[in-house]
């Protein structure tokens, strides 16, 4: 058995929280000899319902599960931590425009990167999922200078692992025969899924669709999945992105088969036109605990245009929340 880790989930009582906080204390977050100390951050309003999560997780008698305090002071809430999943945020509600979304967030994810700064441990590794991601993860790290910049990311691995799945429903394959997908640029409508450098039985993956599916069909599906799952379901995706959470965080530490790569969002070095210090999605290897941008991969007159929108959002997003004093 290794020493324990200490993870902090935020918006715990939320449905995201409920889907997440029994894989993690399962095992599933780092590795079957981890345990775990769990520390639940939510809002006054919500943590008895927090506390009720709790209840059910000791009742689960988790071999790994050490600890679990639940708190709705940020301070606390990450003392001491090694895993910090930042999921609660604040939704966009009915005639809130983008600044107005941006600006709540910071409310948020300002003093949460400031508490992570003077209290978290020395190997602090962030992922946040509350949307917008990139936006609130680069808003948290701004407020967080004495952690180095690298370790905060933004999670694209829903989008990744959905465009595995749409791409092995069309080829009549298994995941695990897809390698080399990537997301480009902001977790939104905007983001591109690249399957120029995807490779299917070792051959590339665009090369065995037609163009007009990989135009028309792929991309919109997956770019516009998350708004189809509330359409269907009545309520976002809770389930599939606690589970991307998992594999983000798991891959983090554990890393990435030889060969193969996967997607985060993580701090821009200005690879691939991507303006230095924006928290953009990349095809990215993780190493020694790690992740890395996959370098020096052509960009094809197809996928340039569409990674270049994307991240020209993510421009104008921190443009904003400069303007508001928030980075
Ligand atoms: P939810 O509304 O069910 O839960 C959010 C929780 O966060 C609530 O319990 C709320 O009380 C809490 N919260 C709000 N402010 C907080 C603060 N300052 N500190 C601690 N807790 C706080 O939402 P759900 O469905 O769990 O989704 C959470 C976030 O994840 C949303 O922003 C959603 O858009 C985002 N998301 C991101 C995805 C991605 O791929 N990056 C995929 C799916 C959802």
């Amino acid at each position: 058995t290794r020493s324990p880790v200490t993870v902090t989930v935020t918006g715990a009582a939320g449905q995201i929280g409920y889907a997440l906080l029994f894989r993690i204390a399962s095992g599933q977050l780092i590795g079957p000899d981890t345990p775990i100390n769990l520390r639940l951050l939510e809002i006054p309003q919500a943590v008895k319902a927090a506390e009720g999560t709790a209840m059910e997780l000791t009742d689960c008698a988790f071999p790994l599960l050490r600890s679990i305090e639940v708190t709705d002071d940020t301070h606390r809430a990450f003392e001491g931590t090694n895993i910090a999943l930042l999921v609660g945020a604040r939704p966009r509600t009915q005639g809130m425009e983008r600044g107005d979304l941006l600006e709540a967030n910071g409310g948020i994810f300002k003093p949460q990167g400031e508490a992570i700064n003077a209290n978290a441990a020395d190997d602090v590794r962030v992922l946040v999922v509350g949307n917008p991601a990139n936006t609130n993860a680069l808003i948290a790290q701004a407020h967080a200078p004495d952690v180095p910049a690298e370790r905060f990311t933004a999670m694209t691995r829903l989008d990744h692992n959905r465009a595995l799945a749409q791409l092995a429903i069309k080829l009549g394959v298994g995941i695990d025969e897809i390698q080399r997908l990537a997301i480009w640029g902001n977790h939104s409508a905007t983001q591109y899924p690249d399957l120029f450098h995807a490779e299917v039985g070792g051959k590339i993956a665009a090369e065995q669709v037609e163009r007009e599916w990989l135009s028309e069909e792929f991309i919109p599906t997956v770019a516009k999945r998350g708004a189809a799952i509330i359409e269907a379901r009545g309520a976002s995706s809770a389930a599939s992105a606690a589970n991307a959470a998992i594999d983000h965080v798991h891959t983090w530490v554990n890393g990435t088969a030889e060969g193969d790569w996967t997607s985060a969002g993580v701090v821009s070095d200005g690879s691939y036109g991507v303006p230095e210090g924006l928290i953009s999605s990349f095809p990215v290897r993780a190493r020694d605990g790690r992740y890395e941008i996959v370098q020096g991969l052509e960009i094809d007159e197809f996928s340039r245009p569409r990674i270049d929108a994307s991240v020209q959002e993510l421009v104008d997003e921190r443009e904003t929340v400069r303007r508001l004093g928030l980075v």
